[in-house]
């Protein structure tokens, strides 16, 4: 068998490592490939959950002897700390390997440093390649390690007319059972689901990742928050049911923000602190709105159901926006058919500041 280039094996790492996505938080995902002297590939590692071994671990210990002189393409720099596991970058050197290409630099300061231990080591580290891919496949958690606060994805169901609800409240379902099957799918790969007190005494939502035909719960749940200023969440809330953790975020425990509702960003700092990187926030609207106003929000998905109701509370209110050329730009990024209605994803533009 002909060799591989490293470009073509970082791509192949990346791949590898975009299967942890959901199952490895707080960590990263990360996936690694390494590559004998003559760039055949000797092993294949990706990191596949919290605690378990490290791609690079993986990798080597399908490689064994045959990854002597050899070269490791990965993700994210090689972990250089003993945490669960020990540091990739001894093992690497332990095992020989004589170079090691990344292609993101790791930004959290526990952790990095393996690119700095392994050339004192004498082995070659290159930084950059397939960076942006890279980085797009962790951008959730290298988003949130670099600043200190989730990647905060918000979801939202629409009319074609922008519509969250009909005039007499009655919201279920605006989509089909294809888009709704696709927010549980999407629940599953964050670590929080967040919406308001509004949300949660209208609707009784449950708020888990789970089968919508037969109800069975995904073994990963997301921790379940509700922003509830004067903590109104109902003893029988469906959300207090013990199926997930649920965090009912107060002014008494976040703080409070300048409207004296629960400070946001605080709110965000607080679950950061508890593992959390990505969050999606669900809503509602006037919830939604306040996020997007403190330009917290890092992409937008929302399901555009083929509906028209003429009349009913908007999909987003009051989000500091009241004249055009204040709008909120959002840059498209992908638009997907699902069952019979759209999902439109999209990225807040940076805003001046
Ligand atoms: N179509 C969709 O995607 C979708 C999704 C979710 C909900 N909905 C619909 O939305 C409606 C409920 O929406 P809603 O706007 O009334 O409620 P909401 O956005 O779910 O919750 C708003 C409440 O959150 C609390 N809150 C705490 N801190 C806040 C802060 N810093 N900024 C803003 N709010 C804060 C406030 O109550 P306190 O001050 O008392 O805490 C506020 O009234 C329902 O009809 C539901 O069906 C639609």
């Amino acid at each position: 068998m002909g060799g591989v280039s490293v470009d073509e094996a970082m791509r192949r790492a990346i791949e590898l490592g975009a299967r942890g996505l959901g199952t490895t938080s707080p960590n990263p995902v990360v996936g690694c490939v390494l590559l004998d002297a003559d760039g055949t590939v000797v092993g294949e590692g990706f990191h596949a959950y919290t605690g378990g071994p490290h791609a690079e671990i993986v990798a080597l210990a399908q490689a064994g002897e045959r990854a002597r002189g050899g070269t490791a393409v990965v993700t994210l720099e090689p972990c250089d700390h003993t945490g669960r596991t020990g540091p990739c970058s001894h093992a690497l050197i332990r095992a020989g390997i004589a170079r090691v290409v990344v292609a993101v630099p790791d930004p959290n300061p526990v952790a990095s440093g393996g690119a700095a231990t392994l050339r004192a080591a004498g082995v070659r580290v290159e930084f950059g390649v397939r960076a942006d891919e890279a980085e797009a496949g962790n951008v959730a958690w290298l988003t949130s390690m670099r600043r200190g606060w989730p990647y905060l994805i918000w979801k939202y169901a629409a009319t074609l007319d922008g519509r969250s609800a009909a005039v007499d409240g009655s919201s279920m379902w605006i989509t089909s059972e294809a888009a709704r099957m696709d927010v549980h799918a999407l629940r599953g790969t964050v670590d929080a689901v967040i919406a308001g007190v509004g949300t949660v005494l209208t609707d009784d939502p449950r708020l888990t990742a789970r089968n919508l035909r037969d109800g069975t719960l995904a073994i990963r749940q997301p921790l379940r928050v509700v922003v509830d200023s004067a903590g109104r969440t109902p003893a029988d809330a469906r959300v207090r049911d013990g199926a997930a953790r649920t965090w009912i975020a107060t002014v008494a425990e976040v703080g409070a923000g300048p409207d004296g509702r629960v400070d946001l960003p605080a709110l965000l700092a607080e679950l950061h602190h508890r593992g959390v990187r990505a969050a999606l926030l669900e809503g509602g609207p006037r919830l939604a709105g306040a996020f997007l106003a403190a330009g917290l929000v890092d992409r937008v998905v929302g399901y555009v159901a083929p509906k028209l109701l003429g009349g009913g509370p908007a999909a987003l209110i009051d989000a500091g926006v009241t004249t055009i050329a204040d709008a909120i730009d959002l840059e498209l990024t992908d638009v997907t058919r699902v069952g019979s209605d759209l999902r439109i994803t999209a990225l807040p533009r940076k805003r001046e500041a």
